[in-house]
């Protein structure tokens, strides 16, 4: 138990803040608003905004900030204030990144759009499939959400905002049928990009939904995503990231645009000189791990596994701050002490020492991103 190491903290560059715990939507996916077999919500707690006591002691983080991103576990855009809050943030902060994880209801009138679009940079917008829309996501309207997506494409037309748009889709049984006609619709509503994720499992209904539990499921949506890369859109793949593909444009090879200008090729992520960077860089980590004397070297303590605990902090609605967005590296509140009092506390230094000396405690010893490579030389505790 000798954890003496801890190279210097400063404040996150990236944070995750849940403006509200509150849905107009009841997703069958989503773990706080979905409904139980009697129509019951599956977790009863009450759900609320961020108290305006609460935000405000977050003046010094945002000021330090470089992006913060809100979704959380509710639907950021019917929180509390919500566009005011965000441009209170931007007086603080005019270079800060500001994205939006959204259902899309809220974008219901041009005005509405509008006045969201320049507030923000990125904005995501989570849609749950086409013919299993109203399946998927309970309590929204697949029409009314084609119509918010139209005024989206016009007001970015003309005013160019938000800067980067994309729809976000949760892959599983009930939508793989729809998954092609997504991605066409990603296009034809401009979007910059659809991206698929992987589904989070809770129980046993959204586990017979899951592709990791069903190697049948699994080749049934991957062909699926093959015909999508046909499409022409720029695609994020979770769980299989060598489908994810992005536009580049002659003379553009790393940095390109996307949305209206498309105009270039559609390419494979993995032919980008990033991508080929990352992957020499993870062979070097592996030799130099795995090798006797690197092993034990204070270089390795100085490459942790995850930067999350240096350079990430969630922000709850009820004050709970949390070390990264994986939802259990929980480090104190802020209603009763500052923001970086919590930041820099012991069980903050215990997450960072530990992750330095390769010994993990708390959520860190069963993060998915403590690799089962890392888990192999390194040490567990607590
Ligand atoms: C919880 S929502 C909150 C923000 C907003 N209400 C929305 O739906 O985008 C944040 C993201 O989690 C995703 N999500 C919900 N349930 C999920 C699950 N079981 N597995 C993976 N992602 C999920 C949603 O699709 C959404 O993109
Ligand atoms: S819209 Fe978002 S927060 Fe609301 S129930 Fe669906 S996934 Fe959950």
């Amino acid at each position: 138990m000798v954890h003496q190491l801890e190279i210097g903290v400063a404040w996150p560059q990236n944070v995750v803040l849940g403006l509200t715990s509150r849905c107009n939507f009841s997703c069958v996916t989503c773990n706080p608003h979905r409904h139980d077999e009697v129509g019951q919500l599956a977790v009863r707690d009450s759900y609320t905004d961020m108290p305006e006591a609460v935000f405000l002691k977050l003046e010094d983080l945002f000021r330090h900030a470089k992006t913060v991103s809100m979704g959380g576990v509710g639907e950021p855009t019917i929180s509390h204030n919500f566009i005011e809050r965000i441009q209170w943030i931007r007086s603080l902060n005019p270079n800060i990144q500001i994205t939006i994880f959204t259902n899309g209801t809220t974008l219901s009138s041009t005005h509405a759009v509008e006045k969201l679009a320049r507030a923000i940079d990125y904005l995501h917008v989570s849609v749950g499939g086409l013919a299993s829309y109203e399946e998927i996501m309970i309590g929204g309207s697949l029409e009314q959400t084609l119509g918010n997506l139209e005024a989206l494409r016009k007001v970015r037309r003309r005013t160019g905002r938000p800067q980067r748009v994309e729809l976000g889709v949760v892959l599983m049984r009930s939508n793989v049928d729809d998954l092609v006609g997504l991605t066409k619709l990603a296009c034809e509503m401009e979007f910059d990009r659809i991206a698929f994720k992987d589904l989070w499992v809770f129980d046993e209904k959204l586990k017979a939904e899951s592709l990791r539990h069903d190697p049948e499921l699994a080749g049934q949506i991957r062909r699926h995503l093959v015909k999508a890369r046909d499409v022409g859109i720029p695609i994020r793949c979770e769980p299989w990231p060598e489908l994810s593909t992005r536009i580049v444009r002659p003379g553009h090879f790393i940095k390109c645009s996307f949305g209206a200008l498309r105009s270039g090729h559609l390419w494979p992520t993995h032919s980008t000189f990033a991508y080929w960077l990352r992957i020499m860089q993870g062979k070097l980590d592996k030799r130099r791990r795995s090798s006797r004397w690197w092993g034990n070297s204070p270089l390795l303590k100085m490459s942790p596994v995850c930067h999350s605990p240096w350079e990430m902090a969630q922000v709850t609605e009820t004050g709970n701050v949390l070390l990264c967005c994986e939802g259990m590296t929980e480090l104190g509140n802020i209603r009763e002490k500052s923001f970086w009092e919590v930041w820099t506390n012991g069980t903050a230094s215990s997450y960072r020492t530990g992750m330095l000396n390769g010994v993990y405690y708390g959520a860190c010893v069963s993060c998915k991103y403590v690799s089962s490579e890392s888990k192999s030389f390194v040490r567990k505790s607590g």
